[in-house]
């Protein structure tokens, strides 16, 4: 499956599963330079790993992910394509907003952390 028809797909599902934009959450605003080196290989998989995956994981079961919603998997480029607006409206700083909803404990990123991830998702998530 490409990754438009894996969005196509999950979209309807993380919609189902509650996802519409919960109060208070709003874009960071951040946008995409020409020039941005940031990639999933070497920014948003470790980024993930570091802060997310030990709630937020395909291969956690309900009661491993400590409130975790279901369909909010980060621990694969997929997981987080399909639902990277809310990834950005909870984590990611920008010209906007800083938003730190997440993670809800440490470790946390810091705001350069949170900066990198706004131009990552930005820029379309690249692989
Ligand atoms: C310690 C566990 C934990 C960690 C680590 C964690 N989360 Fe969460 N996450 C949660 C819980 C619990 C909720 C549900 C919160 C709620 O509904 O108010 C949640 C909800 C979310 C949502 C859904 C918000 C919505 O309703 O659309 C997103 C997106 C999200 N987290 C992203 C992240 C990202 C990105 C990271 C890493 C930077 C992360 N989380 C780290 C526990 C965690």
């Amino acid at each position: 499956m490409d990754r438009l028809a894996v969005m196509t797909w999950l979209l309807p599902v993380a919609w189902l599963a509650g996802c519409a934009a919960p109060a208070g959450l709003e874009p960071s605003g951040a946008t995409c330079p020409p020039d941005s080196p940031l990639t999933y290989s070497n920014f948003g998989a470790p980024f993930m790993t570091s802060y997310c995956v030990q709630c937020h994981a395909s291969t956690l079961s309900e009661n491993q992910r400590q409130g975790a919603p279901l369909f909010h998997d980060f621990d694969t480029l997929e997981g987080i394509v399909a639902v990277w607006q809310h990834v950005d409206e909870t984590t990611a700083a920008g010209p906007l907003r800083v938003n730190t909803l997440m993670p809800p404990s440490d470790p946390r990123p810091g705001l350069a952390e949170r900066t990198s991830l706004g131009e990552w998702l930005a820029c379309g998530l690249p692989p």
